[in-house]
């Protein structure tokens, strides 16, 4: 289906609710009972089993909180979720994505967490020209050669957590140091940005060890590691593989030998499971459960009420993702049709995210502070800003 015909398609859908809706309402029409006959279909490709399982369980109830708390509409329209497990396969990602564009004809898409199924996703919402907003996967190419007028992110690109770790590493005396990750994208693309900010600050990564994802067996290259003898460990682990990896790392001996370093992924909604392994771990991440400002004070409660999950950094992304859909739906009042309005909208808005108020860069990425974190107690504690309004490297990004 060509571009115009899809977005006339959209149009059509709200012209034709709006005059239900009239009809209905015709003694005392409003624009919010017009809007309101014609459902927004959002269409959510996450995943819901394997290791980032959890990941998409709390995007999912954090974005669908975030819109309930709103009054559960957009734009006055009332919507219809139509949820697809990914299952953080990338060979799914294409028939999933067809699925929901061309099968469903979705309004809006929103997904995935794993940069692999990401960059099928992403090419096929260039094509089709539906606006996608991805919660979590961090892919570089989406902000990068990738970007596109339609795709926003309201996460991370995967060099933005990792590289303000580098000078941390450095800083805290550390000069040869390993790097592990899952052998794709994602876990590349991290080490990548820790090595950037490491060698930068003066570091020399002595190896670099890939291990097959979603695989969780690590205790040869624990057995690596310990025969190297580096100064510092940096890893990319999250989700389930990121419990084990913690608990591995702790019964080898290493944890008391070796400092162990990540991204914060490593310890976002992992610590209850991770328990005394995780203690002591630093990390940099755009989210802290400890961070004291109004926003965050208000979600953590609410959220854990209303959906019994903790809250972590994935919640919040998924939040924000309601938030920038409450924003761009009400600027054009529920006409799904309006897409240059829409996606103006997106570029204009200001989240008030529990994370910290932010804006999108050029690229579509958010401009976010990257805070230092510690493990204490059982939780990350805030030792300070590792970085401050960092945008992506968006290397390669030209908006058409
Ligand atoms: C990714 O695949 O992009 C990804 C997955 C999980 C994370 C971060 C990035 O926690």
């Amino acid at each position: 289906m060509s571009k115009i015909k899809r977005t006339d398609h959209r149009r059509r859908r709200f012209i034709q609710g709006a005059v239900a809706g009239a009809a209905i309402t015709a003694f005392a029409p409003s624009r919010f009972a017009i809007g309101g006959t014609a459902k927004v279909k959002v269409g959510i490709l996450l995943p819901y089993s394997g290791t980032y399982a959890f990941l998409g369980e709390k995007i999912t109830a954090a974005m669908k909180f975030a819109i309930a708390q709103a009054g559960g509409k957009l734009g006055g329209r009332d919507i219809e979720f139509v949820q697809l497990d990914s299952e953080a396969k990338p060979p799914k990602a294409t028939e999933n994505t067809n699925k929901l564009i061309t099968g469903e004809n979705v309004d809006f898409l929103v997904g995935p967490v794993h940069s692999g199924v990401a960059m099928a996703m992403a090419k096929i919402a260039r094509e089709e020209n539906v606006i996608t907003i991805v919660p979590n996967a961090g892919a570089n190419q989406l902000t990068g050669p990738l970007c596109a007028p339609n795709i926003f992110r309201t996460s991370f690109s995967n060099w933005q957590p990792s590289f303000p770790s580098g000078k941390v590493v450095y800083d805290d005396g550390h000069r040869n140091v390993v790097t592990m990750a899952w052998n794709y994208g994602a876990g590349k693309q991290a080490l990548g940005g820790f090595s950037q900010g490491f060698e930068d600050a003066g570091g020399k990564i002595v190896k670099q060890i890939l291990t097959p994802f979603p695989k969780v067996e690590f205790q040869a290259y624990l057995t690596e590691i310990a025969a190297l003898k580096p100064d510092a460990v940096f890893v990319f682990y999250a989700g389930g593989g990121a419990i084990k990896f913690v608990k591995d790392y702790a019964a080898s001996g290493l944890k008391d030998k070796i400092p162990l370093y990540s991204s914060g992924f490593l310890t976002e909604g992992t610590l209850k499971a991770q328990g005394a392994a995780a203690e002591g771990i630093k990390t940099t991440l755009h989210y802290s459960e400890t961070l004291d400002n109004p926003a965050n004070r208000i979600f953590r409660p609410a959220f854990e009420k209303a959906t019994g999950k903790s809250a972590d950094v994935f919640a919040v992304q998924g939040y924000d993702t309601g938030l920038l859909l409450l924003q761009a739906m009400n600027a054009v009042k529920g006409d799904t049709g309006a897409q240059k309005e829409i996606i103006t909208a997106m570029e204009n808005a200001v989240i008030d995210s529990p994370r910290g108020k932010w804006t999108f860069s050029a690229a579509h990425n958010p401009i976010q502070d990257f805070y230092l974190r510690q493990v204490v107690d059982g939780q990350n504690k805030v030792l300070g800003i590792a970085h401050k309004a960092l945008s992506d490297l968006a290397k390669g990004c030209r908006m058409g």
